[in-house]
């Protein structure tokens, strides 16, 4: 069966000025319709890199990207990517950022507006469609970043430390509501972590990753019982220790842990 996303034979060397440095190094990974995937390891092993590449952003040294079979080559409509920093307009309000995908594509009407407006309430920032970026906190952007990047209905949505730089408290309510709303859209997602623990409330499907250079050192099955439990659940689940110990020791192993 063809998947969904395929990963083949990934790697990257960065070139400055006389140093190269090897990010990443034969990176291959099949990822279904459905899934969500996240990629874990610590600061630098190539996270960012390799999300950069699968979204089109960046063309990798060697191997290539398919998304349906189809090679990416470039950014498109079809892969919303959600970067590190929130990057919204300042100049523009809530809802202006929220529908700014399509309004760039030229796909802006009343029903996408009102199709916004949902979103923005269903994430808790009903009241604050006419703010300003600067008038909202850290974790108000950072939901406005992500309804923004799933507005224009990517196949694939690449969410990078999306829930990072966040109170616990706010960091729990939005896992919740994201997982939510990728399944209710039935989008498949990658997301990227250093936090073992949201990696495996959020995913079906855990990837640890190595650094220098960075590559796939194991792939952890998350467990269905856990799969079918909101975030916030499955941290309360038997299961859940057991799975963090598995990964910790790993991470520890690898002389990697960052958390
Ligand atoms: N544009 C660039 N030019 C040169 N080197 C780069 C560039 N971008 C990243 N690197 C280097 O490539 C490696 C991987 O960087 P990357 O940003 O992908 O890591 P990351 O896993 O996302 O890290 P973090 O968790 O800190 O965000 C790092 O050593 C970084 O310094
Ligand atoms: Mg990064």
């Amino acid at each position: 069966m063809m998947s969904f996303v395929t990963i083949e034979n990934i790697s990257h060397v960065y070139i400055k000025q006389a140093t190269t440095l090897l990010a990443l190094e034969e990176i291959n990974l099949a990822i279904q319709q459905g899934e969500f995937i996240s990629f874990l390891g610590p600061s630098g092993c190539g996270k960012s890199t390799l999300l950069s590449i699968i979204s089109g952003l960046l063309k990798p040294t060697f191997g290539s990207v398919k998304l349906e079979g189809e090679r990416v080559v470039k950014p498109s409509k079809h892969i919303g990517h959600m970067f590190q920093q929130d990057f919204l307009l300042p100049w523009k309000t809530i809802e202006e950022n929220s529908w700014l995908g399509h309004k760039i594509m030229g796909t802006l009407d009343a029903s996408i507006k009102e199709e916004v407006h949902q979103l923005l309430a269903a994430m808790g920032l009903g009241d604050v469609y006419k703010k300003y970026p600067h008038e909202l906190s850290g974790g108000m952007r950072q939901r406005v970043a992500l309804v923004r990047t799933i507005a224009v209905k990517p196949k694939l949505v690449l969410l990078d430390e999306a829930f990072s730089a966040l109170d616990v408290v706010t960091k729990l309510q939005l896992e919740n509501m994201t997982q939510h709303i990728l399944e209710k859209h039935q989008m498949t997602s990658i997301l990227v972590t250093h936090d073992f623990q949201e990696a495996i409330a959020m995913s079906d499907r855990v990837v640890l990753l190595h650094h220098n250079p960075g590559r796939i050192r194991k792939i952890f099955e998350v467990p269905i019982e856990l799969r079918r439990l909101d975030p916030v659940d499955a941290r309360n689940h038997y299961m859940f220790t057991e799975l963090s110990q598995e990964i910790w020791e790993a991470l520890n192993r690898d002389g990697t842990a960052t958390a």
